[in-house]
């Protein structure tokens, strides 16, 4: 159940050429989709009023009864009458989308993100984008860098539209109430001049769907299935599947590397952990890889710091890093890109019980630093540090990475921004960037050493907690005493990774921007 994206070239699909306008409405298609802008007072801008004299004036209508509205966002479906098929008009719906006045990338989104709205959920199977339609001539002009862009965004924001976890995962409820069937196919219609491009931007939107779907599933299974033996596998199945080399290290494996905090996070536990280690070898043998390092803790009770039972269920999503590490390395696989990149994944369960770490305890990383655990709940920097370390033998051009890491970004940075630190400038822009371009966005947020004084312990080299004031800050400042040897970004992603409330749910970030990052990166 996904969907599936393709193009189809026309000569022309330029409305003010009666040739183009023929062979547009000939086409057999449950919803076409125009943008417009300009439908203005009682008449329609001139793109529509070729379309209008088709539906027979339908589309005037609607603008007088004043059910085309020209606001951004604004969406209006009409359905096929016999007239239509009369004036070759054969599309069985009309999806009509304003663009509002020539806008930025955010306005552009908001279109895009209205028409993915008014195409999923409906009856419609599939539907056919007049591209054209959506790029008017624009003031500033349209490079193709930004023709690129958008085309992506639009597969991307349609496929964040059309998830149902309920379809994917159908055994889950044994009375669905949620439609399964839903908006299968989105062929993109192009002219010549913009086919090469949008292919390749098509495509890597279809690999970028792929893999927030796949990061989306992992996060909304529940607990009792998605525990690290089942990340591990995941990742084993997307080797038979793909190119990408996987290797699971198990828990006899982790204590000779010496990964003591990991250890002590997993001890608690009844399900073993996993050291997950997935390699996507696209370029040359000696090109230094991005390394992607994912926490994956498949439920967080706090362990003998335990939790507050409210919305407990949502520590489910503590291995949302991991997901989109997955995410990645499988959209990375589909695009076949050339370059190296490899995703890794600590994962376990942080649980209470006679054999979990105590608020107290004392272990070595393997780094050889010790730590003492202050609070069991800090246990996400536990097992990244240690898998910070094991890193260092890839000699990493970068490494990155992705925690649901601290309630405390949260409140810092609410859902809109995920939060970076990073001890490198090029590589912080570079993700800046990267998730302006995918409105995945992030914001840096600061790692000076003077916040490195709140670690300090009165008995090991550092503490696991800083107290609360700026406790995002000192969680990303406890990991950078790992990552010294590389360049390094932490994206604490608590508060974007998923949504709470009616609509609860994996949002699949930031698969966008860490794809972004990487198809970048020349
Ligand atoms: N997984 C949590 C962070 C979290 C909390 C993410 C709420 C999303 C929503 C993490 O392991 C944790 O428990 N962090 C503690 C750290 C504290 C004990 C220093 C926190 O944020 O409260
Ligand atoms: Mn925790
Ligand atoms: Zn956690």
């Amino acid at each position: 159940m996904t969907i599936q994206f393709s193009t189809k070239t026309l000569a022309e699909t330029d409305f003010k050429s009666p040739k183009a306008l023929g062979a547009v409405a000939a086409l057999q298609t449950d919803c076409l989709v125009i943008a417009y802008r300009g439908a203005v007072g009682g008449g329609v801008g001139e793109n529509l009023m070729k379309l209008d004299r088709l539906t027979g004036g339908a589309i005037a209508r609607a603008t007088e009864l004043g059910d085309l509205e020209n606001k951004l966002g604004a969406t209006l479906i009409l359905r096929s009458e016999p007239v239509w098929l009369a004036n070759g008009l054969r599309a069985r719906r009309l999806l009509l989308v304003a663009l509002g006045e020539d806008g930025d990338l955010t306005a552009f989104a908001k279109a895009a993100r209205a028409c993915a709205k008014a195409l999923s959920g409906s009856g419609i199977k599939n539907a056919t984008l007049v591209l054209q339609s959506f790029f008017p001539s624009s003031k500033t002009g349209l490079t193709a860098s930004m023709l690129h862009e958008r085309v992506r965004l639009i597969s991307q924001l349609v496929g964040e539209q059309v998830y149902r976890f309920g379809a994917r995962q159908p055994e889950m409820k044994t009375k669905p109430k949620e439609k399964a069937d839903n908006l299968a196919e989105l062929t993109f219609l192009v002219n010549t001049k913009q086919a090469t491009l949008v292919k390749v931007a098509v495509r890597e939107g279809d690999a970028l769907v792929n893999g927030m779907n796949l990061a989306k599933d992992l996060g909304n299974l529940p607990p009792n299935v998605c525990n690290p033996s089942y990340l591990a596998n995941s990742a084993k199945q997307l080797s038979k599947s793909t190119k990408l080399k996987v290797q699971v290290l198990e828990e006899k494996q982790i204590e000779s590397l010496g990964m003591g905090a990991f250890l002590a996070v997993t001890k608690g536990s009844e399900t073993p952990p996993k050291f997950i280690v997935i390699r996507h070898d696209g370029g040359k043998a000696n090109d230094e890889p991005i390394v992607l390092v994912g926490k994956g803790i498949t439920f967080d009770t706090g362990g003998i710091s335990l939790k507050p039972g409210e919305a407990m269920d949502e520590m489910k999503y503590d291995m949302c890093g991991a997901a989109s590490v997955m995410g990645t390395m499988y959209s990375v696989a589909l695009l076949n890109l050339k370059r190296n990149v490899i995703g890794v994944i600590p994962t376990c369960e942080n649980m209470p019980s006679g054999k979990a770490s105590r608020p107290g305890d004392i272990v070595k990383s393997m780094s050889g630093q010790t730590i003492e655990i202050l609070n069991t709940d800090a246990e996400g920097r536990l097992i990244l540090c240690d898998a910070l370390t094991y890193v260092e033998r890839f000699k990493p051009k970068a490494v990155i990475d992705i925690a649901t890491l601290t309630g405390a970004c949260v409140i810092a940075l609410g859902s809109v921004h995920s939060g970076l630190f990073s001890n490198n400038e090029s590589l912080s822009n570079a993700l800046i960037t990267a998730g302006q371009a995918s409105l995945d966005t992030v914001w840096r947020l600061p790692l000076d050493a003077a916040y490195q004084e709140q670690l300090k312990s009165n008995f090991a080299d550092m503490a696991n907690i800083g107290g609360r004031p700026a406790g995002s800050v000192t969680a990303a400042c406890f990991l950078a005493r790992f990552t010294e040897k590389y360049n390094w970004a932490h994206l604490d992603i608590a508060g974007t990774a998923w949504k709470g409330g009616a609509a609860k749910g994996s949002t699949g970030r930031p698969v966008p921007l860490l794809l972004n990052y990487l198809l970048a990166l020349h």
